[in-house]
């Protein structure tokens, strides 16, 4: 079977709280080798570090979602650089900028995101950048300051052709989850097909976007085998192929931290 990586998952949240052991079995089951939790906001940061440290296939990343930007606390970059500094924390994010829901204001949600870059570059580890409705301005800052090498994911990527070719300049790896699958996502399908293949990764963001098939439920790892067959199919190549460059490419951008320690 081949051996799948969801490089973007929210574990640590009330959704799994009741049955995370049966979840973890059923991706455990699907192949997925490694999922690498992202912190959505301090506590869930902390929560996502935890988890690591109790499933040697799980890592964290630790940082603040866009959408509670306007929420953080005082000292809160401190706290984070702290937590950054942890042996299962892999990469900084999720961080970046949300003016499709625009649930903090923009300008706020722009300094917390320059502040997340800072920090990825202290502690030299990747980004891992949310950006929806969003693309030009979150270009603009990507340009404007200093970034990590490498420098992070676009995660759970939500643009055009044009728009990868911009990230990819900046050095950035494409992440693809669900919206893939979706039967009016024609453009997306485009954007994957840009993207090289030493450049691609893929995730579920569960328990978010669930793949076609499970639309309107909870999402969990598992179902990453939707995505990468939709993806492969897209690409003209084989599973097997597929989940062997993802792979690759997760060791490559998160360290082979990801899978060491299983
Ligand atoms: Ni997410």
């Amino acid at each position: 079977m081949a051996v799948l990586i969801d490089t973007h998952a929210h574990l640590d949240f009330p959704q799994y709280s009741k049955d995370l052991e049966l979840v973890l079995e059923r991706a455990h089951t699907a192949g997925v080798k490694a999922v690498l939790n992202a912190g959505a906001d301090e506590k869930s940061s902390e929560r996502s570090i935890r988890l690591s440290e109790k499933y040697p296939y799980i890592s964290s990343s630790v940082g603040i979602h866009p959408h509670g930007a306007a929420r953080v606390k005082s000292g809160w970059i401190q706290r984070l650089e702290k937590m950054a500094a942890g042996k299962t924390v892999l990469a900084v994010g999720e961080t970046g900028l949300d003016f499709y829901r625009d649930l903090s204001p923009r300008d706020i949600q722009e300094l917390v995101f320059r502040e997340h870059i800072g920090l990825a570059c202290r502690v030299k580890k990747p980004l891992i950048i949310h950006t929806r409705e969003a693309h030009q301005a979150t270009l603009k800052v990507l340009k404007e300051e200093e970034l990590p090498s490498p420098a992070g994911v676009m995660h759970c990527f939500s643009g055009s052709r044009e728009q990868v070719e911009r990230y990819l300049d900046l050095g950035f790896y494409i992440s693809f989850a669900g919206p893939l699958t979706y039967p009016r996502s024609h453009e997306l399908r485009e954007a994957l097909k840009a993207v090289p293949s030493n450049r691609l990764l893929l995730e579920t963001d569960a328990p978010y976007l669930p793949p076609q098939a499970y639309r309107s439920k909870r999402n969990e790892p598992a179902y990453i085998s939707l995505i990468y067959e939709r993806a492969a199919l897209e690409l003209g190549i084989s599973l097997e192929v597929l989940a062997e460059q993802v792979y690759l490419n997760a060791l490559r951008l998160f360290s082979d931290l990801l899978v060491d320690r299983i």
